[in-house]
């Protein structure tokens, strides 16, 4: 069977929550394979409204979920989750996997000193941690699940890392000391709670490719936010792209062939860094206020723009996008003219792709197609067909442009809401 992957084609926020969930109810297990507690993932079940960070999305329909090595893993933010979500009456099957990261008390004091360092040229992370334990997973000083379970192993890893980044605490002028014997108490004691979900995932999830097992790969953030592909430095550290759900579970590539882009109709980002289709005036509060669009991790309202193809060409093509999710299409509603970005001005050229240097997209202004919008959509119907004709031409703009199928309709944040194509 097809192994299904599931990312964001923007700046994160589109909208994966949701699809996920819709999409788990036919998969054995649903996996998490890069990024951390940065994630904001949003599922609404009749008006049960879930919000998770870590936990693989699938937990809400009770499937298997697997935090992959590619995640970087806050303990105590995930042992929280899995007490919020029992008490619930959803009690994660939860798996782990041995070689994911850790994120340190150490990880988080740097996130928050660099940014601040940064002054206003501050990428605006999430101050999770993220960043950092990523550098130092690449640094080979990083902690891993593994060495939560094995007092012995953890205690020479503080021994040697410690030093170092008290070291560098000091350098950022923070005064906080690193206790060893605090760090490793607390830490021995999450291995303690998360032993029993800590497994060689890798090994299990080819055993389940071998069964038939239907499996489902969750991206975190944006193709937009990746650390190569993205806006960078104004990105994230991990691999958002396609490539990235292979390295971060273990399954290799050639068995990850349907790859669902989820595009949000209209664009948006929280944090600094370019955004060529932003909009400062009414439009864009419309959208931020029809959309509710605040962050699901920082609360900081997001930054709107118009839909950008030159993006979504750039981020489908590098991750080889077989079908589309389009997501709040119903958000457009009431707004009278309609605006896709198609291609870039750059130096009185017309340009079709994103350029690397900021210094250019921020120069770069887009070209637009106009169409008409709809005052009314009917948010809970199930066909495509119902959808107001100003809706299906915006819909055939963006499929003739990508040339990818747009084959899920979102159309309001509850799991119906939700229009399958064909
Ligand atoms: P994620 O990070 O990609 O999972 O997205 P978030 O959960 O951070 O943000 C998406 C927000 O939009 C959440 O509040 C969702 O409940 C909501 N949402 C998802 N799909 C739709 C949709 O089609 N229409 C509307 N109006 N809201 C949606
Ligand atoms: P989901 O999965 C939107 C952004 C931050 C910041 C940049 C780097 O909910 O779509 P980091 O803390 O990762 O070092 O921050 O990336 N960012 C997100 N933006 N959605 C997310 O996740 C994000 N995760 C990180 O705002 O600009
Ligand atoms: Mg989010």
């Amino acid at each position: 069977m097809p192994v299904t992957l599931v990312i964001g084609t923007q700046w994160g926020d589109e909208g994966k929550g949701k699809i996920v969930d819709y999409y788990a109810k036919n998969a054995d297990y649903v996996v998490r394979f890069q990024g951390g507690n940065n994630a904001g993932h949003t599922i609404n079940v009749d008006g049960d409204i879930y919000k998770l960070h870590l936990m693989p999305s699938g937990a809400i329909q009770g499937k298997t979920a697997v935090i992959g090595n590619g995640v970087v893993v806050d303990p105590e933010i995930l042992l929280k989750e899995i007490n919020e979500l029992t008490s619930r009456g959803k009690k994660p099957q939860l798996l782990i996997s041995d070689r994911a990261n850790i994120i340190m008390p150490y990880h988080k004091l740097l996130d928050g000193a660099e940014e601040q360092l940064l002054g206003d040229k501050k990428i605006g992370t999430t101050k999770r941690g993220i960043g950092p334990c990523y550098s130092d997973k690449i640094a080979r000083n990083g902690i891993r699940a593994i060495d939560l379970t094995d007092k012995t192993k953890l205690k020479a890893r503080l021994d040697l890392i410690l030093p170092i980044k008290q070291r560098i605490l000091e350098a950022y002028n923070i005064k906080t000391t690193l206790n060893k014997n605090d760090i490793l108490t607390t830490y021995l004691n999450y291995g303690e709670q998360l032993k029993a979900y800590i497994a060689q995932t890798h090994l299990l999830l080819n055993t389940a490719l071998k069964e038939n097992k239907h499996l489902l790969l969750e991206g975190a953030q944006g193709v937009m936010l990746d650390v190569d592909y993205g806006t960078y430095p104004y990105t994230t550290s991990s691999h958002v792209n396609s490539g990235g759900a292979s390295i971060g579970t273990g399954i290799p590539p050639q068995h990850i062939n349907r790859n669902i882009g989820i595009l949000k109709a209209y664009t948006t980002r929280v944090g600094e860094g370019p955004l060529p289709t932003e909009l400062f005036d009414a439009n864009g509060e419309y959208l931020q206020q029809q959309g509710h669009e605040y962050g699901t991790t920082t609360s900081r309202p997001r930054r709107c723009g118009w839909l950008d193809l030159v993006v979504a060409k750039h981020t489908t093509t590098i991750s080889g996008i077989t079908e589309i999710a389009l997501t709040k299409l119903d958000v457009l509603t009431g707004l009278e003219t309609l605006k896709i970005c198609t291609s870039y001005k750059l130096n009185d050229k017309n340009i079709d792709y994103f350029p690397a240097n900021n210094h250019d997209v921020e120069h770069s202004k887009p070209v637009y197609k106009e169409l008409p919008g709809w005052t009314e959509l009917d948010t809970n119907t199930q066909h495509k067909d119902d959808l107001p004709k100003e809706a299906l031409s915006y819909i055939k703009t963006i499929e003739d442009h990508l040339q990818i199928p747009i084959q899920l309709i979102s159309i309001g944040p509850q799991r119906n809401q939700t229009i399958l194509v064909n």
